[in-house]
């Protein structure tokens, strides 16, 4: 609906360089507007200088994962609270990258949302079918089983949720903006089942093989309020063209 923002989040994945901060923050400050919020997600070890150099612009950041827990014998993870002393307003949670090879589960994906939530951070979380159970007719089941698990903390309300299919990721096979409408239509009926209220303003990303040339499509339907971009992310005029349409 006209009343949610639209988000154009970049998700570099383990790519990028110092360089490409200092080049993409200052060109990315400048695209959002009223209607658009870009959000930048680089690797963990730039986000100090993403932050520091989108301090006082309109340029939000975010970190692709997060820790459950607030602190502890974690070697290797962050939590919610250091992104957020970072100036980070994001994370993304459940990629299905971390799902795959770090094997994360929906009962740990929840648990980083609540991470989120205590530290003020707001998780983008990750859902999406594989090839497999698309084609099986499961699709609608796994993304339930997967909301299933957010749904179990109250701060789901608080959160976005980002559908990813699995199949559409780095594949530059995009689902038809119909067919991502649809899969929104589903998890929105799905999250009002619950609360219609917060159902209606939860941001729902779609992510996967989204470019410059097929964003303006998936983001004119009614039920996809932004983009999760990858590849496309680490090309600065794609973002701008993004953003643009958005
Ligand atoms: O998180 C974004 C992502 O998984 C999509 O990647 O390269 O298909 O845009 P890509």
């Amino acid at each position: 609906t006209a009343a949610r923002r639209k988000l154009v989040v970049g998700n570099w994945k383990m790519h990028g360089s110092l360089a490409l901060c200092r080049e993409a923050v200052p060109a990315l400050a400048t695209a959002g507007n009223a209607q658009v919020e870009i959000i930048l997600c680089p690797p963990a070890p730039f986000l100090g200088e993403v932050a520091r150099l989108a301090a006082g612009t309109a340029l939000a950041s975010g970190g692709q994962d997060v820790a459950e827990l607030a602190s502890g014998a974690r070697t290797g993870e962050w939590s919610a609270g250091m992104l957020a002393e970072l100036g980070c307003r994001y994370a993304l949670v459940g990629h299905s990258e971390r799902r795959q090879h770090h094997y994360e589960n929906d009962a740990l994906i929840a648990g980083k949302a609540r991470a989120c939530a205590s530290a003020g951070i707001t998780p983008i979380v990750c859902i999406g079918e594989s090839l497999h159970e698309r084609e099986s007719g499961e699709t609608r089941q796994v993304l339930c089983n997967q909301l299933d698990w957010l749904l179990t903390t109250p701060h789901w309300r608080n959160a976005i949720i980002a559908y990813e299919p699995l199949w559409a990721i780095g594949s530059n096979r995009p689902a038809t903006p119909e067919l991502a409408q649809e899969t929104h239509a589903f998890i929105r009926a799905y999250l009002a089942s619950c609360d219609p209220a917060a159902a209606q303003q939860l941001p729902l990303l779609y992510g996967g093989s989204v470019n410059a040339a097929n964003a303006a499509g998936i983001l004119a339907m009614p039920d996809i309020d932004g983009v999760l971009v990858g590849g496309a992310s680490l090309q600065i005029q794609a973002m701008q063209a993004i953003s643009a349409t958005a």
